[in-house]
């Protein structure tokens, strides 16, 4: 019988993967991705937003498991925190060598600290818990797109595709991890769609500004390359905007579950050939 996404998302198991890529980003081109300015930035900037980012999904899920009863999912939630936290680890030592490039990356790493904190201090628990369900949402289809779109990674730098994918495989084994303590811990449709909204505008607008700001270091803000680059990436068949739109939508729905988009089968075909990673 086939199972609901509730029951995959609570069958699901996943280890913390130590990961330590160690590689010699010194002799990684300027332009790892598909040696395309645009493009780059557009993952150098989601790159360096991911460290806070990734502790605040961590503080908002830590904030809310005593309101969870639930065994299997508090234990979920153990390894989540440990996957979040390996992330932005290896994101941060990307993060310092795009600052000895000349791009102001742990710059933002502090601004995104600062506000943080202070959502932390004002914002309830709750709140917070259904900003990172719209984000984990954003990103386990992002996710999607870095496992089974090869347009998404076949320019990139082989040791980078392979950090990149770490991280997707990672993002869709626990894609169902906030969600269920959302739900869990009595949380509703209105304020989870209402935290959607604004994460869409803030997390387009916060990257692109970023994205900018690595451009204009380069010199290549107001290059018409560069646009037409950017307009390719995002809109031309099969672009990141229309490929992601389904999925996106989908958020909208009152009966929606990460896992009713069921793509088990690309982490069975991942951890095939990497089970030589130690867990923690
Ligand atoms: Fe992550
Ligand atoms: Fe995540």
């Amino acid at each position: 019988m086939t199972k609901t996404a509730r029951e995959i998302s609570a069958d699901i198991e996943f280890p913390g993967r130590k990961m330590d890529f160690g590689f010699d980003f010194e002799d990684l081109p300027r332009y790892w991705n598909d040696n395309d300015a645009f493009k780059t930035h557009f993952m150098n900037a989601l790159s360096c937003l991911f460290l806070e980012g990734e502790r605040m999904f961590i503080d908002a899920v830590r904030d809310s498991q005593h309101l969870v009863k639930d065994e299997k999912l508090l234990s979920q939630v153990k390894s989540f925190i440990k996957q979040e936290a390996i992330h932005g680890h290896e994101h941060h030592k990307f993060s310092e060598y795009l600052d000895s490039m000349g791009y102001p990356a742990t710059k933002v790493e502090d601004f995104e600290r600062k506000e943080k904190k202070l959502m932390r201090k004002y914002m309830p628990a709750k709140r917070r818990l259904a900003i990172t369900c719209a984000v984990e949402h954003f990103t386990a289809i992002l996710a999607h797109q870095v496992l089974t779109n090869p347009e998404a990674t076949e320019g990139m730098d082989p040791r980078f595709k392979e950090m990149w994918t770490w991280h997707a495989i990672e993002e869709t084994e626990h894609k169902g991890v906030c969600y269920d303590v959302y739900e869990q811990t009595g949380g509703g449709y209105w304020l989870r769609v209402f935290a959607m909204f604004n994460v869409t505008w803030m997390f387009l607008l916060r990257t692109a500004i970023v994205q900018g700001i690595f451009l204009w270091k380069d010199g290549k803000l107001f290059k018409p390359s560069t646009w037409k680059s950017g307009f390719k990436f995002f809109w031309k068949k099969p672009g990141l905007i229309p490929s992601i739109w389904s999925d996106y939508k989908d958020y909208y729905r009152r009966d929606f579950h990460p896992w009713d988009h069921d793509n088990r089968e690309l982490l069975g075909e991942w951890q095939a050939g990497h089970d030589n990673y130690k867990t923690v």
